[in-house]
């Protein structure tokens, strides 16, 4: 066994001492959604610190843990603090959560985050769906030798996003009365917010967000087989669209704000998507 697939397996064991909850889907919490678990109907929560093996780093303390519970009848598993490839963990671990989280059970990966705006016409305080991505600025997660069980060594990538989880949540942001965009999530590995050139060469690649998450944790989702949405908060507008400079302060302020709409249009997500799986529809 490699040592990647090992660690896994550790904490999968280390996981399944502690309960033996089943999630339907999993759910990784971005900015300003940090409280979303407030909501749902919680059986047990899992700090990342006690699970053996699981990558935290000693040095900043990360703070963070899973929370088992009911989203309407649907039984999910939430990251409450996800793992960042510029706090320097490897790849492989930074994706490993969502690994854990599908070796429980979820079958459906919804991926939320704060981003910055590249689109024209978006502002501060906007949703966007995610219809494609870019991770090619950041090392795959699927780089060294192949987990079999997991997935194939050359995974497509071509509908990364599931178009039909992409129209319930349309029609969910038409229900709430939430305007949502549409576009293509670009990855970089930050910690430093881009430059104007770099914005500027963003929006030439194709790209209409740009943020520091997110689609490294799809690719590994993908080559699992599960199915995976994602949703944007367009938290600022980017570097050089946006007039001001950059602040991490602004990025979570305008994320907190928004946080009671990007919440219900989650849940109405969620309980749509059981809803329609029940109907074998999508
Ligand atoms: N750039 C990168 N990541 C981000 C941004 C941004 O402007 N806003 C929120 N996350």
């Amino acid at each position: 066994m490699n040592s990647v697939s090992e660690k896994l397996t550790k904490c999968y064991e280390s996981v399944r001492s502690r309960t033996g909850f089943t999630p339907k889907a999993a759910l990784i919490l971005g900015s300003g959604l940090g409280d979303y678990a407030d909501g749902i109907r919680v059986e047990d929560t899992l700090d990342y610190h006690d699970i053996g093996g699981f990558p935290v780093s000693t040095v900043q303390g990360h703070k963070g843990r899973f929370i088992f519970g009911y989203v309407g009848e649907v039984p999910v598993v939430c990251m409450q603090g996800r793992i960042h490839y510029y706090e320097g963990y490897e790849m492989s671990d930074v994706v490993l959560p969502v690994r854990l989280m599908k070796m429980m059970g979820a079958e459906t990966l919804f991926l939320t985050n704060a981003a910055g705006g590249i689109q024209l016409g978006m502002r501060a305080g906007d949703f966007m769906l995610i219809k494609g991505q870019i991770a090619s600025f950041v090392p795959s997660p699927l780089r060294g030798p192949n987990i079999d069980e997991l997935g194939v060594r050359f995974p497509d990538m071509s509908q990364i996003y599931d178009p039909g989880l992409q129209r319930i949540v349309k029609r969910a942001a038409v229900k709430l009365g939430i305007e949502l965009r549409e576009g293509v999530y670009l990855q970089l590995p930050g910690p430093q917010y881009e430059s104007p050139q770099e914005i500027a060469m963003c929006r030439t690649l194709g790209a209409d967000a740009v943020g520091m998450s997110t689609a490294c944790e799809a690719v590994a989702a993908r080559h699992m087989g599960m199915r995976v949405l994602g949703i944007s908060c367009i938290s600022n507008l980017a570097c050089g669209i946006s007039p001001v400079p950059l602040s991490h302060k602004e990025v979570q302020e305008v994320a907190d704000r928004v946080a009671p709409q990007f919440k219900a249009l989650v849940t109405e997500v969620i309980i749509n998507m059981a809803k329609e799986q029940e109907e074998g529809g999508c």
